[in-house]
């Protein structure tokens, strides 16, 4: 399935996401820039903030009180903003849309 990464300029990145991957590893793999995911993917780091398209945010489960938490410490936290770590690709997330911030720091 295909994830839609937009970069703060607004350049737009289409990645094949594997199902049971996340969409931290999907960037990652990708070498899209915007994603850094530090830690691996175990919520210590908070380097793979993205703002979910609201379009899609009712289609992933929330967010765990762990990751809300790691939201706090984010610059530019919004009300759609998660970590794509916490982010599992599935069929149904096919052309999920997700921002990027203009800085992870
Ligand atoms: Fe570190 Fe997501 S990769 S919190």
């Amino acid at each position: 399935p295909r994830v839609i990464y937009i970069d703060a300029q607004g350049g737009e990145f289409e990645a094949d996401v594997e199902v049971g991957q996340n969409l931290m590893e999907g960037a990652v793999d990708h070498m899209i820039d915007g994603i850094l995911g530090e830690c691996g993917g175990v919520m210590s780091c908070a380097t793979c903030h993205c703002y979910v398209d609201k379009a899609w945010v009712n289609k992933i489960p929330p967010a765990s009180e762990m990751e809300e938490d790691m939201l706090d410490m984010v610059i530019e936290p919004q009300d759609n903003s998660r970590l794509s770590c916490q982010i599992d690709m599935t069929e149904e997330l096919d052309g999920i849309v997700v921002r990027l911030p203009k800085s992870q720091f």
